[in-house]
């Protein structure tokens, strides 16, 4: 804890990592409840990129005007990297070779420098581990969780969720009526690196035939004999909806590129085409595969997603006003808490395979691959 509440007078926001639906809501709620207070706030534009010199973008003025009319409004007007931790800077040297430096101690000077009372970082674990260790720096900072993944432990839900779930049910929706008429079974590939809540919430809304999540490791044989089945019932389609993430027993996830300095080095996708490809051999179908991707991070949040990023940002506020720093807000139950930035980042949420989720889908004769 640093800082004391009566000395607030300017907070810094800024958004970090992957871009969720919501984050305009949230920095929304966080300039206005500051005004309210006689507080001044600046946006930190591109993750920390703005307060460091010569780097892209800088610190901008957000008034009760800049801030008008973006509660619904995807992405984030301050832009966000997930390129971008200060620890580990990446750029070029004089030798033309990128490298990573440890700007760390920059941000803090310039955060003291513009004279800023405390930070409203919004991101998802890697920006919130990123906070974590410059709130051990001294910087009085209070996080927000975000990720469309909804794989934070400490928290019930992150914001931008359960609009990649609806924007994956309407997908799962569309595509049933397409299946049908050509008797084809359909692969969606939807995002979820760790936890597959999303394949696992839209694929039970969206009446998927079998999901295949991380947490359940999957064999193509029995994805097809649950075609086989419904083959045999005269179901002549199948709709298969699986995380990025998901895996096949003993295997691994299929990647696309592993890359340098990135909060995520290895860039997931293809799991969907790869299955598709198993499906139609050993179903003898013609199987097309679809992924959703940055689909479902973009567009305007739904509205439970606009209130969680309200109250999201409300709370951060609270806690500044309250000289209460190195936490991030969460949901539990119906409430808003705001445990230690270490506490938070302790546990990653998966789906149990044992729960009731899952006992709900296999109820209603939906196949894991297991
Ligand atoms: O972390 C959220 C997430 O949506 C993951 O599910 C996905 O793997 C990743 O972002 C993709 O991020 P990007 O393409 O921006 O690197």
């Amino acid at each position: 804890m640093h800082g004391a509440s009566n000395a607030v007078r300017r907070i810094a926001v800024n958004t970090g990592g992957g871009d969720a639906p919501g984050l305009n809501a949230v920095i929304r709620a966080t300039v206005l409840a500051s005004l309210r207070r006689g507080w001044e706030v600046y946006g930190i534009e591109n993750g920390y990129a703005g307060l460091l010199e010569g780097e892209e973008g800088g610190l901008v003025r957000l008034t009760r005007q800049k801030v008008r009319g973006i509660t619904h409004l995807g992405g984030t007007i301050l832009g966000t990297s997930n390129r971008g931790n200060p620890f580990a800077w990446r750029e070029v040297g004089p030798d033309g070779q990128e490298r990573e430096r440890d700007r760390s101690g920059e941000v803090v000077e310039a955060f003291r420098e513009h004279g800023l009372d405390a930070l409203v970082a919004i991101g998802g674990d890697g920006s919130l581990g990123i906070a974590r260790d410059l709130s051990e720096l001294g910087l009085p900072v209070v996080g927000v969780p975000k990720t469309i993944d909804n794989d934070l432990a400490y928290t019930d839900l992150s914001f931008g969720f359960l609009t990649a779930v609806d924007t994956a049910t309407d997908a799962i929706d569309k595509l049933h009526s397409t299946a049908e008429s050509h008797q084809r079974v359909m692969v969606v590939e939807v995002m979820g690196r760790h936890s597959g809540w999303i394949a696992l919430y839209s694929g039970l809304a969206g009446t998927a035939d079998a999901i295949l999540i991380p947490e359940i490791p999957y064999t193509t044989d029995r994805v097809c004999e649950k075609i086989r089945a419904r083959e045999s019932r005269g179901r002549h389609f199948s709709i298969v909806c699986v995380a990025e993430g998901a895996h096949p027993v003993g295997g691994q996830m299929v990647t696309k590129t592993v890359r340098a300095g990135h909060q995520e080095q290895v860039r997931l996708g293809g799991i969907g085409e790869r299955l598709a490809v198993e499906l139609a051999e050993c179903t003898d179908k013609e199987t097309r595969s679809l992924a959703l991707g940055h689909l479902q991070r973009g567009g305007p949040p739904n509205a439970y997603d606009r209130l969680l990023a309200l109250r999201f940002g409300s709370a951060a506020v609270a806690c500044v006003e309250e000289g209460r720093f190195g936490c991030a807000v969460g949901m539990v139950g119906d409430h808003v808490e705001a445990p230690s930035l270490e506490e938070a980042l302790e546990e990653r949420k998966f789906v149990d395979p044992e729960g009731e989720l899952v006992r709900t889908a296999r109820d209603l004769g939906i196949s894991f691959g297991d």
